[in-house]
């Protein structure tokens, strides 16, 4: 009988199995073309990481893994077959899981058009507005353009002109905040976006290939690639007729996606579960599915993954976006009910439609405030799959520092949740305080009450609700310092002239605390009470002792200063004393109930008001917006020249293959299909900085027991070499030996089947390590002082001191001695991490695919590591995703790690670095600590300037050598009278330092700039006075720049400075922003005008041209196409230099140049793409090969003439072939000595905004001259100039590359490190290039433009210093003891926690008892 049973039992397990097998089907559709997968051996794959591995397509690109950079940014369409209707949205693919898409249909970049069938307007705008350089980030920009504008179509908006979108301007520019660009600047981006609007001002357009500027708005309109709207269809007619067919049966389900009807037909195969009740759930969880140690996860969007990266791989995945329950709207005039699976997206506009059909009420203003609050939370891409339950639910389990609890908790939500065993109603404020839910607990749904009963009458009570947050980025994708949420009530007190708060509800949260909390204690002590400026004053006190960040929170006390600012601008209207200019006082509070009369506190960083300057008329003023308006992101101009003397040289035209870049075609290195019997590597790295390694394991996971091997200095075949990077200088080894100097070092590289079990099973190692007898790391420059640890630097690269400095100084008439200044780190960040591909080939070669800047090194690194002749190594580079310097030396142990563990297993081997990685092993820039006394008169004049710097080089000599005489040339760009230094190189256990992008430059630059403000400021001048005093005469600049001022005619530095001094209004704004700081309490504004002079040096290039049969023209250059334009310059100078063959013209030659990828086998010597001046040396290379062909070919063009007239390119060519002319040409271009250096020059204006009480820094306006020379390609050259002076943005006000008291990078990911996104770019970006040419002896008189230009970044950081000075000025006059003081080192970047504390973390209380004082 029991045998019977069992057989039975089996019989059903089988059946139940069979009957699963058939439904398990994932279907969906990528491009309109269908897929099915019956089979998924692991549900934690990603849609990504299936696109890029499983499909032909590499339009989506990964470049964090974490949902910060937009990089991987994909259309998914859902249809609803009952309403037929399709909803599309963006979604970071690098989050989503494959087995969340069934039924729904992927549309990436490749979808929208290509060039075989034709590129989409959107590609061929971002290659015609010069929105594309490197072209890592463009197809994720691409998506996010390409949904708004499809999401706009759906509005009600009437029709727009033909080829414009229903999208509005402001829209436009928004849809990309989600999205990184390291190198354009993003201004070009705004315009493509913008470009879609119907209501943009052509005129307002920047530079293009469309049209001229001057041409007629219809000319401009019609210039555009024609956009067409609903030109794409998104979903798939057959995917849509197989939903219908799912669905028969269903048809009155209340089942609404269309994987609802999908899954209840077919099952998504492997380990993926997706039920559709609450029942089956928890039968699901009490089932084996969650028995034998199986790692289970509940998933909504699975955004989670992004935050807490996940070591652990899940066994199995269970949906819960197909329980009813979970995806409710529900509203009744008690409040709003939403299901705990509804993305954040769906909420927000379920709370928007709820408040426009509502009349003015408690409710409108509530559900109001939540809506916008969450509309700035993460980006629009993670907002569209980020759920509301997900969110609270790591806010409760793991302390994440949420937005939604404390807005939610301050309305006095409630939570309807299931524990396994009961439905309960929990309030959030209980659920907050619980111990960390169970993994079985689930969260249905969210209430938020409507405050309705609260009568809301003119005469009576009132509700206020306000919420706040200050984080780095204005709109969002960054979490906040300190988020809070108000909640109160204030009626009028009877016979009095002043209000009473009641039923208060005061929310704060992320400050490093486990959950958002109520400040109970305030919200007692403010009840019943009238607001004081004394009643506001102990509400703080109270408060202050309430937010108390946990140990160990990185800006504590700037954290529960922002508190104290949120509450002040709370409480601010109701203040009974005269503190704003509005004296009715339930006119105030109108305003405040009003939603339209304040935007989100006005504190989030941003600012509403706007220098509005007309300078037409010469008229500039100051206008408050209205808030209604959509305020631009930006807006710009741009001013170039263009010669026609060396055509097409000298023309602006689209950066070669940019409209491929946009597509998602052009081939990376990680978009080479994988070779057969690929393997993947990781590396594994220390997190000590001085340690014996006695052994590597691995903590025993799913992930671990799929290591192949591990590669390690132990597999250096004989004959080969430790080494993983060469300098000139010296070499460093690949991999530790048995000790490890420097936390980040390599240990290993991990080998598996694919990168992500790679990278899994390198997280799961386990080193162990033993300090027993050795020294203590060096970990401080001083401490490298003290043990006299440098590196020497050659002779012939120290830098020459100037004058006499002792002279200087007795002659000084005033004196600063020994003032300090310390310059942090900068990561590289290029949206493409570091990655290769090493194929072994026969005859014991190998050949490396990869992403670098010096494949001539790379090359040499590779030959030397394997122990094989350079002939056996070849290396291809043909793009790089963005590289700043960070891809030459830096990655050069990558590639070796690579090209090892191919020679040891003889199978190919590729990796790309998963971001953490990536940025705690590459170094970035140094880290330096100045000191420096400088002499000077009382007129500003500076006599003498001595420094000190200790630079951080980390533990070998990479590129450190020549740092010094890169911050010394920069530095030099004043008169500083006499100029003596004393650099020290300082040999650390930290990871190596290498070239960043102006490396030294910018950090010599900026220290003369702060040495002129702490002169200007200890004389009580303007700094623009001391800076103008000092600028160099050309004399002065001979003795300074010995070999590279050039002529005096070249010295256009004085005329940039006034020529911007007019263009920019900068005397009339100087005087206007007095007028502002005048009667403006709590913002300030700054403006500063700096300069620059910047040495370049050319070095020995290769080139070789080839002419094939049909006259196509091949080029190879020894330099990289980094986004920098090299190509497009390389092949105007190859049309232009050819030409002299022809006599009609060269237009059409230029469409005959390809420039090929680089191959060290091809062309030798290539060198390094580095320096700014790659691009003008390969161009002289390539213009010196053309010359030996036309030498060659003029006699046969000169008989073929005699015989035939005029010669066409063809016949010319056809004929060369038939007479044996050699039709190729190499050379290697040697710069002549004299000049062969260089100076640039530039000046740029910045105006600031700062607010007091976040600390949060507005930059309103820049406006910057730049000299080119004759620019080879103005609008390469403007692509140049503006991304790198956002890349000085962030080195001086966001990045913050920090590391622990061992040395390990902590700023491993976008979470923490912050580089520039489009809302925190100037609000005014006003850019001209100068065509100087004066440069007889540079590449057609052209100049360099890719380093210098982000030195000029530093003007943002000085106006930042002037309008902290006008904060101080205000706390001087405060009632306190402690004066601050007018002159003070302001921290590098000034992020807002160091502008706050420049302002004072008390400005709130020390102003409160001024007034107290004062009544
Ligand atoms: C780049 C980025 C930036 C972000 N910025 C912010 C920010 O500024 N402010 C902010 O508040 N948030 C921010 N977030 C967090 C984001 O809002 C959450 O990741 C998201 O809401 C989680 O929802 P999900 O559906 O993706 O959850 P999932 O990742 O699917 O799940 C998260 C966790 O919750 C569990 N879970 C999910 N739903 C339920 C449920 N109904 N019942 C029980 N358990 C459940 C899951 O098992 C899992 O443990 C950011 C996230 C990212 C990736
Ligand atoms: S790769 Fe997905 S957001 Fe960065
Ligand atoms: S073009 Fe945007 S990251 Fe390079």
């Amino acid at each position: 009988m029991a045998r019977e049973r069992e057989r039975e039992r089996e019989r059903k397990r089988d059946l139940k199995m069979e009957r699963r097998e058939e439904k398990e089907k994932l279907v969906f559709a990528v491009n309109g073309e269908r897929l099915e997968l019956s089979r998924i051996e692991d549900s934690s794959i990603t849609l990504l990481e299936f696109l890029r591995t499983k499909t032909h397509y590499t339009g989506a690109k990964l470049g964090c893994g974490e949902g910060g950079c937009g990089a991987c940014v994909v259309l998914l369409s859902k249809y609803d077959p009952i309403k037929d209707q399709v909803e599309e949205f963006t979604v970071n693919s690098c989050l989503a899981l494959l087995c969340s898409i069934n039924g729904c249909s992927i549309t990436t970049t490749e979808g929208l058009g290509n060039s075989k069938d034709g590129f989409h307007s959107i590609h061929q705008r971002f290659s015609g507005f010069h929105a594309s350089q490197c072209g890592f980030c463009t197809p994720g920009m691409c998506m996010s353009l390409f949904s708004a504008l499809v999401n706009a179509e759906k509005t009600e908006r009437p029709a727009p002109a033909d080829g414009f979108s229903k999208i509005t301007a402001s829209e436009a520019e928004k849809a990309i905040a989600g999205n990184l660009c390291r190198c354009t600047g993003y201004r070009p981006i705004a315009d493509v976006c913008k470009s879609f609007a119907a209501d943009v001002d052509m005129e307002d357009l920047g530079l293009n290939s469309f049209w001229r500027k001057g041409e007629n708005a219809d000319v401009n309109a019609n210039g555009l690639p024609f956009y067409s709207r609903g030109g794409i269809r998104t979903f798939p007619e057959f995917l849509k007729n197989e939903i219908k067919a799912s669905m028969n049966g269903f048809t009155d389900s209340p089942m609404k996606n269309p994987s609802d009807f999908m899954c209840t037909k077919l099952q998504v195969p492997g380990n993926w579960y997706s039920p559709v009740s609450v029942e089956e759930l928890h039968n699901l969880l009490k089932s084996e599915v969650a028995e034998n140690g199986n790692q289970v996860k509940l998933v909504v969007g699975n955004t989670s993954a992004g935050i807490y990266r996940e070591a652990v791989k899940y066994d199995k995945y269970i949906d819960l976006r197909h329980i009813p329950e979970l995806s409710v709207i529900r509203r009744d005039n008690t409040g709003i009910e939403i299901g705990a699976a509804l993305s954040i997206s769906k909420a927000i506009k379920a709370l928007r439609e709820e408040r426009e059909s509502l009349p003015r009420s408690n409710e409108r203003l509530v559900f109001m405030k939540i809506a916008d609050h969450m509309n700035k939370i993460a980006s629009q891409n993670i907002r569209n799959t980020a759920s509301l339950g997900g969110n609270i639910i790591m806010a409760q389990r793991k302390a994440f520092p949420s937005d939604m609890a404390t807005i939610l908790l301050a309305a006095s939500s409630s939570l309807n949740i299931h524990t396994g065993s009961e439905a309960v109603l929990l309030t959030l404020e209980d659920f907050l305080q619980r111990p960390p839910c169970d993994p079985k607990t689930l969260l249905l749904s969210i209430q938020i009450p409507s405050w309705n009963s609260i009568r809301n009458s003119s005469s009576e009570t009132k509700l206020l609700f306000e919420t706040y947050r200050a984080s780095p980025r204005p709109l969002g994708n960054a979490v906040a310092y300190v988020n809070a949420a108000f909640l109160a009530t204030v009626s009028t007190q009877e016979m009095s002239e002043s209000f009473v708060l009641e039923n208060l509800r005061l929310v704060f949260g992320a400050y490093g605390t486990k959950h958002a909390i109520r400040a109970s204690k305030v919200e007692e002590f403010l009840s019943g009470k009238s607001v004081t400026p004394a009643v506001l004053l102990e509400a703080i006190r109270i408060l202050r002792a309430t937010i108390v960040p946990a140990e160990g929170t990185s800006h504590a006390a700037y954290r529960s200063s922002l508190a104290v600012g949120f509450l002040f601008d709370f409480l601010r209207p109701f203040v009974k004393a005269p503190m704003g200019p509005e004296n009715d006082l339930w006119m105030r509070i109108s305003n405040v109930v009003d939603s339209t009369k304040i935007q989100n506190g006005g504190l989030n960083g941003y600012s509403n008001v706007l220098a509005d300057e007309s300078s037409e008329n010469g008229h500039l003023s100051y206008r408050k917006d209205h808030p209604e308006r959509p305020v631009p992101l930006l807006s710009a101009k741009q001013v170039i020249e263009i010669s026609k003397e060396h055509h097409p040289v000298g023309e602006p035209t689209k950066k070669v293959g940019a409209e491929i870049q946009a597509s998602g075609e052009a081939v990376y290195v990680d978009d080479i299909p994988a070779p057969k019997d690929c393997l993947y590597g990781a590396l594994i790295y220390s997190t000590r900085p001085l340690a014996r390694v006695k052994g590597i394991g691995f903590k025993s996971t799913s992930a671990s027991e799929r290591i192949i091997k591990v590669i390690s200095v132990k597999d250096i075949p004989r004959g080969g070499v430790n080494i993983g990077s060469m300098s000139m200088f010296g070499e460093e080894p690949l991999f530790a030996d048995d000790l490890t100097e420097f936390a980040g070092q390599p240990l290993g590289f991990v080998i598996a089947e694919t990168q992500r079990y790679a990278n899994m099973a390198a997280q799961q190692a386990t080193v162990d390590y033993d300090t027993e007898n050795l020294e203590p790391p060096i970990l401080t420059v001083e401490e490298a002082v003290e043990r006299s640890s440098f590196f020497e630097v050659p002779p012939m690269l120290s830098p020459k001191t100037v004058g006499d400095f002792s002279k200087g100084m007795a002659e000084a008439e005033q004196k600063i001695l020994s003032a300090k200044i310390e310059l942090g780190s900068q990561y590289y960040f290029y949206m493409e991490t570091q990655t290769t591909l090493a194929v072994p080939d026969e005859d014991n070669c190998m050949v490396v695919y990869t992403s670098t800047q010096c494949p001539e090194i790379a090359h040499r690194v590779i030959a030397k590591c394997l122990g094989i002749p350079d002939h056996n190594v070849r290396v291809i580079t043909r793009r790089v995703g963005g590289g700043f310097g960070g891809k030459a030396l830096r990655g050069l142990a990558v590639m070796a790690a690579c090209a090892l563990a191919a020679y040891k297993l003889r199978r190919p081997v590729r990796t790309y670095l998963d971001r953490k990685t990536d940025m705690i092993i590459t170094g970035g820039r140094h880290p330096m600590k100045i000191n420096y006394s400088v002499g000077f008169n009382s007129d500003g004049k500076v006599t003498a300037l001595h420094t000190d710097i200790l630079l951080n080089a980390g533990i070998t000599e990479d590129i450190s050598p020549i740092m010094p005489s890169n911050i010394v040339g920069a530095l030099k760009k004043y008169n500083w009278g006499a100029l003596s230094f004393d650099i020290k190189i300082c040999k650390t256990n930290h990871s190596s330092k290498s070239a960043m992008r102006a490396p030294g430059e910018l950090q010599g630059a900026y220290i003369a700039e702060v040495v002129i403000e702490h002169v200007a400021s200890v004389l009580s001048m303007e700094p623009d006075l001391v800076r103008k005093r000092n600028l160099h005469s050309f004399e002065s600049l001979q003795l300074f720049h010995e070999s590279s001022a050039g002529e005096p005619a070249e010295y256009t530095l004085p005329s940039i400075m006034d020529k911007l001094a007019a263009s920019a209004s900068f005397h009339h704004r100087t005087e206007l922003i007095k007028q502002f700081n005048g009667c403006n309490k709590w913002r300030k504004r700054g403006i500063s005008r700096v300069p620059i002079v910047y040495g370049v040096r050319l070095r020995p290039t290769p080139g070789k041209v080839s002419i094939l049969n049909d006259g196509s023209i091949v080029v190879e250059v020894g330099g990289i196409e980094l986004g920098q334009g090299l190509w497009t310059k390389v092949k105007q100078v190859t049309a232009f230099a050819l030409a002299q063959l022809l006599s009609d013209g060269n237009q059409a030659l230029l469409e005959r140049v390809r420039v090929i990828q680089c191959d060290t086998l091809s062309l030798v010597q290539g060198g390094w793409t580095a320096g700014s001046t790659t691009s003008e040396s390969s161009g002289e290379a390539v213009r010196v090969a053309c010359n030996i062909l036309v030498e060659r070919l003029t006699p046969l063009k000169e008989r073929l003439q005699e015989q035939m007239g005029a010669v066409s390119w063809d016949t010319l060519i056809l004929q060369a072939n038939l007479q044996a002319v050699n039709l190729s040409a190499h050379t290697l271009w040697d710069p002549d000595y004299s000049s062969m250096q260089y100076l640039n020059y530039g000046a740029a204006v910045s105006e600031v905004e700062i607010d007091l009480l976040t600390g949060a820094t507005t930059i309103l306006r820049t406006d910057l001259i730049y000299d080119c020379g004759q620019s080879l390609n103005p609008a390469v050259d403007l692509g140049q100039i503006e991304g790198s002076f956002v890349q000085g943005i962030g080195f001086f006000m966001l990045e913050e590359y920090l590391s622990n008291s061992d040395g390990l990078v902590v700023s491993d990911g976008t979470w923490t490190y912050k580089v520039p996104t489009i809302d925190t770019i100037p609000k005014e970006f006003n850019v001209e290039i100068l065509n100087s040419g004066h440069h007889k002896k540079r590449l057609l008189s052209s100049k360099a433009s890719g380093e210098p230009p982000l030195l000029l970044a530093a003007s943002i950081h000085c106006a930042t210093r002037q309008a902290i000075k006008e904060a101080r000025k205000e706390l001087l006059a405060t009632n306190s003891y402690d004066h601050p003081s007018l002159t003070f080192q302001m921290k590098v970047p000034a992020t807002m926690p160091v502008v706050k504390e420049l302002c004072g973390l008390d400005n709130v209380e020390r102003y409160l008892e001024t007034m107290i004082s004062h009544q």
